[in-house]
């Protein structure tokens, strides 16, 4: 083998890794060798997509939809994305389709959206324990990044005080993300209202990311974007990955003011130029076709969510509130141990359960695990028998 390195750039250096993909790596490793592991890592619907809209999909490939499209979207997703949010959202007068940028997956949106926002040394405010990538990009970009720190007592809700203390004319961005991951938090309409005057009074631009948004179990979603004069100054996220269980076809997208959008848009087009066509017209089907399956996946999480928190609240050293959103519960290990990422190995060496360790998602998570529940009832009850199995072995 040729011992040889190319240097690479001081900003790839600068890149986070996101602790899932990681953990996925050392899962496929253990399986090659034979383990039976239960996954509780990932954040995907066990689902299959609905019927539907893979019809629709394949319909398109045999349509011959695969060329190229216009960077921001075919036009009948746009305008179909711009009236289903508006309509979900509650947003008045609707979203026009010039506001709409579509993408593949949400992720290469969020980037493409802060690279067009954010300038180095600008602040970019978002929660700690958050979604990996918005440090990651944010480190890229060379902002700085201010980190609120997300508490257990408030329900893994933003502290509106603390909040409002770190804000101020200097802030560019603030990243939201509610339903929350990894802990499963959800703001409050009254929540999202004061952190509106915040973002108004200090104007700067909020980046919503509302991927979410269809899994809230004991209240409805609410959007930023549809306070009062906030709808100007929101860049809305959102996807088909955990709604629609296609994390796989990669489809999101985002709105914001049109001339944002074709900032946004170029961005667009100099990185992954369009999102495949056939999948365009998946998303059509996914927005204007049946609503049950998205419903049914929900009601299954519920069940789901309630069943694995009630099980972890039985483990010694374990607690675990009830998260009101996502598919993911953030139980607290700390009367076990401070080093979460510790547990999450023993767990997956010992037990064959995968969980990821709260602090790969920030400081703040140190303590905690993130587990999925979007995952079949009966691995969820073997993940906690083999929890409630092992877990008196674990040295700290
Ligand atoms: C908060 C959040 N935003 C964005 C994404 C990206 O989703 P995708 O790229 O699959 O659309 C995820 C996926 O886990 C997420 O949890």
């Amino acid at each position: 083998m040729l011992a040889t390195t190319i240097p690479t750039s001081a900003a790839a250096g600068r890149l986070g890794a996101e602790g899932a993909f990681e953990t996925l790596a050392r899962v496929r490793e253990l399986q090659a060798q034979g383990r039976d592991i239960v996954s509780l890592f990932v954040g995907e619907p066990d689902f299959d997509t609905p019927e539907h809209v893979k019809r629709a999909g394949i319909a398109g490939i045999e349509a011959n939809q695969t060329h190229y499209t216009p960077s921001a979207g075919i036009a009948p997703f746009r305008e179909a994305i711009a009236s289903y949010a508006s309509r979900f959202r509650g947003i008045a007068p609707a979203f026009g389709a010039d506001e709409v940028v579509v993408s593949p997956g949400l992720k290469p949106m969020i980037w493409n959206v802060l690279c067009s926002l954010v300038d180095p040394g600008d602040e970019v405010v978002f929660a700690d324990p958050a979604y990996p990538a918005y440090a990651s990009c944010s480190a890229y970009l060379q902002a700085q990044p201010v980190r609120i720190p997300l508490y257990e007592r408030y329900g893994f809700r933003l502290d509106l005080d603390e909040l409002a203390a770190a804000v101020s004319d200097r802030t560019k961005v603030l990243i939201l993300n509610s339903p929350h991951n990894p802990t499963g938090g959800v703001l409050t309409r009254a929540d999202l209202e004061t952190i509106a005057e915040l973002a108004i009074r200090h104007d700067f631009t909020v980046v919503s990311d509302e991927i979410y948004c269809r899994n809230v179990y004991d209240a409805d979603f609410f959007s930023i974007a549809a306070v009062p004069g906030m709808r100007e100054r929101t860049v809305v996220l959102d996807g088909f990955s955990k709604a629609y269980a296609m994390t796989g076809w990669r489809l999101g997208y985002a709105i914001m003011p049109a001339s944002l959008a074709r900032v946004v848009a170029l961005m667009g087009q100099n990185t992954y130029s369009c999102t495949a066509t056939f999948v365009q017209s998946a998303g059509i089907a996914a927005l204007e076709g049946p609503d049950e399956p998205v419903l049914a996946m929900v009601n299954e999480f519920r069940r789901r969510r309630d069943r694995i928190v009630a099980g972890l609240n039985a483990l010694p050293g374990i607690s675990c509130v009830v998260p009101p959103g996502a598919f993911y519960v953030f139980p607290n290990v700390t009367r076990i141990t401070g080093d979460d990422r510790a547990l999450a190995s023993y767990l997956l060496e010992e037990a064959g359960v995968a969980a990821l360790g709260g602090s790969s998602f920030g400081p703040a998570g140190a303590g905690y695990l993130r587990m999925s529940y979007a995952t079949a009832m009966p691995l969820i009850e073997a993940a906690l028998a083999r929890m409630a199995q092992a877990l008196p072995g674990f040295r700290p």
